[in-house]
């Protein structure tokens, strides 16, 4: 029996791969900030599918957060297979209407968190010979979309990077890039999802079954869905300027406070 770690598991995206993973028989250890939820989902997949699910409640904008997922990750006795760094979030509202503070909170969950948790994970699969680890960034990686798509960006670029660099340890890595998920992602931003056309909307199990499969297949980048793989296509032909205008602005309408 192998086991994945997921962070940021009690909702959305998170969700959707502790469903998916269990579903293919790996008992899970699932993250995130909220243990009642973590608790629930556990008891969830336990019944479901009747694999075992731990909960580690970390909030990993904090150090003791961070440091207590390290831990997990690198006790030799209860080894993980597969880690999704998975949780992460949007400032509501666009720079310098968010207070600094929150924008390097949002670097240190997407990046430093990413880092060092790629970093625990990466190694003890390395002596093991197995393993995979899926970076969940965004399409916003690619287009100029403030620090939420810098961060992304950086989430892309890393993953490669490591996955170039462990290439033919057994140890695989993925930078996951979905469009537009319905998730409790744009509700917690304040963000008025309806401002998003319906056909740019991604279903969440989809998606998760997509990165499982791409995973599988070696891949080091995955970008869900027929349209979104077309429409990052056109981009590469689309003038810069214009790629900004639509980027910055798609989705980034916030509902009153
Ligand atoms: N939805 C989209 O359109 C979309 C598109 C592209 C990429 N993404 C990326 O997909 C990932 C998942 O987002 P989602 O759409 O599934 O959002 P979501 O439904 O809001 O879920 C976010 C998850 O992250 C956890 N989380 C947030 N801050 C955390 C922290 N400081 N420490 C630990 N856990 C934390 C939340 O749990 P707690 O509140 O219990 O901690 C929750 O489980 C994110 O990295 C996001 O950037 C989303």
């Amino acid at each position: 029996m192998t086991t994945a770690l997921i962070t940021g598991a009690t909702a959305g995206l998170g969700a959707a791969f502790a469903r998916r993973l269990a579903r293919d028989g790996h008992d899970l250890v699932l993250v995130a900030r909220d243990e009642e939820r973590l608790r629930e989902q556990a008891a969830a997949m336990h019944d479901r599918y009747g694999v075992n699910a731990s909960v580690t409640v970390a909030d990993l904008s904090t150090e003791e957060g961070i440091s207590t997922v390290e831990e997990r990750l690198t006790d030799q006795a209860r080894p993980v297979d597969l880690l999704v760094n998975n949780a992460g979030f949007a400032n509501r509202d666009t720079f310098l209407k968010v207070p600094v503070e929150d924008e390097l909170t949002m670097l240190k969950v997407h990046c430093e968190a990413v880092l060092r948790l790629t970093s625990a994970a990466a190694g003890s699969m390395r002596d093991r010979g197995r393993g995979g680890v899926v970076n969940v960034a965004s399409l916003a990686a690619f287009v100029p979309r403030g620090t939420y798509g810098a961060s992304k960006a950086w989430v892309v670029q890393f993953t490669q990077g490591v996955a170039k660099d462990l290439a033919g340890s057994g140890v695989r890595l993925m930078a996951l890039c979905p469009g537009f998920v319905r998730t409790e992602f744009h509700k917690r931003a304040g963000m008025d999802a309806g401002s998003v056309p319906g056909w740019m909307w991604l279903d969440a199990d989809k998606v998760a079954g997509a990165a499982v499969k791409d995973l599988a297949r070696g891949r080091t980048l995955s970008i869900p869905g027929v349209r979104y793989k077309a429409l990052m296509g056109a981009a590469n032909l689309l003038p810069r300027s214009v790629l900004a205008r639509a980027s910055s602005s798609t989705g980034r309408r916030y509902a009153p406070r």
